[in-house]
C-alpha cells in the first residue's frame, strides 16, 4: 500500500488529501499538522473549513484510508510520498518584506523531513512557492547526507475555495514538475499514477520543476489580471454610461477571451492572489526585470483603487459623511460558499467606513468570530443587520442575498435608503422601484 503523508491540514491539504483518499482506496493518506485545534476539528463532525461537498467526502474515507494526526514526525517517517501544503504568506519583516514569500514554515517542514526520514521519499511541493524553491529544498533535504534518496516534485494546486471538491474531482489539469533525470521521471510517474486513478491522462501535464513552479504564479497572476482589467473597465463604464455586465458579455463571446472570470466587483480578495503577485513581482525585481515587475504590480494597484473607489462612492453618496450612521455589510467572506475571510475586500471597505466614523453591522451566512472593534457588530440575520441602517453594502455574492425581502428591508431602514452592490447580485431596477437609491459596480446610476 502506497503511504501518503501531507504536512498542513488547511484549505488545500485537507480537501486535496480527502479526494485522493476517496479516489485511491488502496492508498493510505495521513494529513498532519502542528495545530492541535485544526486536527481535532478534522477528527470531529465539525470540520475546520466550510467547503460544499467536503463533509461527505471526508465521511466516506475517515478512519478507513484517511487519517488526521498531530504526530507529524511518525507519519512523515512512514510515508513514501510527502506532500507539503503549509502556508506561504508574504514576508512581513526583513529582506523582501511586503513582497517575498515567507518560506519559514516550508523550510522547517523540509528540515523535519530530512531529520526523521529513514527511507527514500518523494517530496511534493503543494504549497505555492517562488520559482526555484525546489532547488533550496533539495539542499535542505540532503544536508545531513544520510544516503536517503529524495526526489522533489512540484505539484501546485489550482483549486478555488467554494468549489474545491468540484475542482478536485474534475480539474482542468494536474501539473507535475520534476527533475529531468531518470530518478525525477520515475517520481513523476509515481505521482501521475495516483492522479490517474480519476483524472484523464491527457489532463496530467508533466514539465520540468521550474515551469511547474512558475506556472502556478503565472496562473494566479493572469486570473487576477482579468479581474483588475474588468474592474478598470467598470470605472470607465460608470463615467460613460456603459454597463460593465454588457461589456463583459460582449467581449467574453470572443472565444479568444472567453466568458469566465469577467465579473466586476469591489475587488478580488482571498489569501492567494495578492500574495502570489507580490511574490512574482519580487522574483522579477530580483532578476533585474523592473518593467515586468511594474507590469504585474499594476494588477494590485487597480485592485486597491477599486476598493478605495467603492468606499469613496459610499461616503460621497451619503452626503459626504457616514459619521454615526449605521451601515449594513452583507457578506464578509472573500467570495461565496466559503467561510474564509483572509484578505477579503470587506476588511478594507469596513476600515474605510470606520475611518469615516460609521457604525458597522455585518451579516455573513457563514459564522464569524466576534470582533473587539467598538463600532462593529456581527449579527446572525440580514434583516437584523439592515434594521435602522442608512445604507447596505453587498460585499459577497452569496445567492441568498438575491432572495431577501428588500421591501421589508427598505421599510426598516432610515431614508433615503442606499444600496451599494459591490458584486452586482441584486436587481437594481427592482430595488429602485421599492425606493432605494442603488449604486452598482460599473452600471449607469
Ligand atoms: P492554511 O493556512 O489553511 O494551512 C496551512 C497549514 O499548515 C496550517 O494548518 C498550519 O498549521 C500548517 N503548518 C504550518 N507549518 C507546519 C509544519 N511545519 N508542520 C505541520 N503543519 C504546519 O493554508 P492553505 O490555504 O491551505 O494554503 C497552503 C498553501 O497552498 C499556500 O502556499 C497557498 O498559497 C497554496 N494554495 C492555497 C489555495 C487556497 O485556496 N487556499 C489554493 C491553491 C494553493
Ligand atoms: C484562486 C484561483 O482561482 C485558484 O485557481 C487558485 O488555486 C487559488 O486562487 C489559490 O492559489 O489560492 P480563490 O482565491 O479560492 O482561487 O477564488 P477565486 O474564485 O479565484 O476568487 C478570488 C477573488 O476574485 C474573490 O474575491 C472573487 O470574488 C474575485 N473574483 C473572481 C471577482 O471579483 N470577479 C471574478 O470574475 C472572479
Amino acid at each position: 500500500m502506497v503511504k501518503i503523508c501531507c504536512i498542513g491540514a488547511g484549505y488545500v491539504g485537507g480537501p486535496t488529501m480527502a479526494v485522493i483518499a476517496l479516489k485511491c482506496p488502496k492508498v493510505q493518506v495521513v494529513v498532519v499538522d502542528i495545530s492541535t485545534p485544526r486536527i481535532t476539528a478534522w477528527n470531529s463532525d465539525q470540520l475546520p473549513i466550510y467547503e460544499p461537498g467536503l463533509d461527505d467526502v471526508v465521511k466516506q474515507c475517515k478512519g478507513k484510508n484517511l487519517f488526521f494526526s498531530t504526530d507529524v514526525e511518525k507519519h512523515v517517517a512512514e510515508a513514501d510520498i510527502v506532500f507539503v501544503s503549509v502556508n506561504t504568506p508574504t514576508k512581513t519583516q526583513g529582506l523582501g518584506a511586503g513582497k517575498a514569500a515567507d518560506l519559514t514554515y516550508w523550510e522547517s517542514a523540509a528540515r523535519m523531513i530530512a531529520d526523521v526520514s529513514k527511507s527514500d521519499k518523494i517530496v511534493v511541493e503543494k504549497s505555492t512557492v517562488p520559482v526555484k524553491t525546489a532547488e533550496a529544498i533539495e539542499r535542505i533535504l540532503t544536508h545531513n547526507n544520510k544516503g536517503i534518496n529524495f526526489q522533489i516534485l512540484s505539484n501546485p494546486e489550482f483549486l478555488a475555495e467554494g468549489t474545491a471538491i468540484k475542482d478536485l474531482f474534475n480539474p482542468d489539469r494536474v501539473l507535475i514538475g520534476g527533475r529531468e533525470t531518470s530518478g525525477g521521471q520515475k517520481a513523476i510517474a509515481a505521482l501521475r499514477d495516483v492522479y490517474a486513478q480519476w483524472v484523464p491522462i491527457d489532463k496530467i501535464i508533466c514539465t520540468n520543476l521550474w515551469s511547474a513552479e512558475l506556472s502556478k504564479l503565472a496562473a494566479n497572476a493572469f486570473l487576477a489580471q482579468r479581474i483588475s482589467s474588468v474592474n478598470a473597465m467598470s470605472a470607465l463604464c460608470e463615467a460613460t454610461g456603459a454597463d460593465v455586465t454588457q461589456v463583459s458579455q460582449a467581449i467574453g463571446k470572443d472565444t479568444r477571451i472567453g466568458p469566465k472570470f469577467l465579473n466586476a466587483s469591489v475587488g478580488f480578495g482571498g489569501s492567494c492572489f495578492q500574495k502570489d503577485i507580490l511574490n512574482l513581482v519580487y522574483i522579477c525585481e530580483c532578476h533585474g526585470l523592473a518593467e515586468v515587475a511594474n507590469y504585474w504590480k499594476q494588477v494590485i494597484k487597480i485592485n486597491d483603487y477599486q476598493k478605495t473607489r467603492f468606499v469613496n462612492r459610499i461616503v460621497s453618496s451619503m452626503f459626504n459623511t457616514v459619521s454615526g450612521k449605521k451601515v449594513a455589510i452583507l457578506g464578509f467572506a472573500f467570495k461565496k460558499d466559503t467561510g474564509d475571510t483572509r484578505e477579503t475586500p470587506a476588511i478594507d471597505v469596513c476600515k474605510g467606513l470606520i475611518g469615516d466614523k460609521a457604525k458597522i453591522s455585518i451579516y455573513d451566512p457563514q459564522p464569524m468570530s466576534p470582533t473587539s472593534v467598538k463600532q462593529v457588530a456581527c449579527v446572525w440575520d440580514a434583516y437584523e443587520a439592515t434594521k435602522g441602517a442608512h445604507g447596505i453594502c453587498i460585499l459577497t455574492e452569496w445567492d441568498e442575498f438575491k432572495l431577501l425581502d428588500y421591501k421589508r428591508i427598505f421599510d426598516g431602514m432610515e431614508k433615503p435608503a442606499f444600496v451599494f452592490d459591490g458584486r452586482n447580485v441584486v436587481d437594481a431596477e427592482k430595488l429602485r422601484k421599492i425606493g432605494f437609491i442603488v449604486y452598482a459596480i460599473g452600471k449607469p446610476l
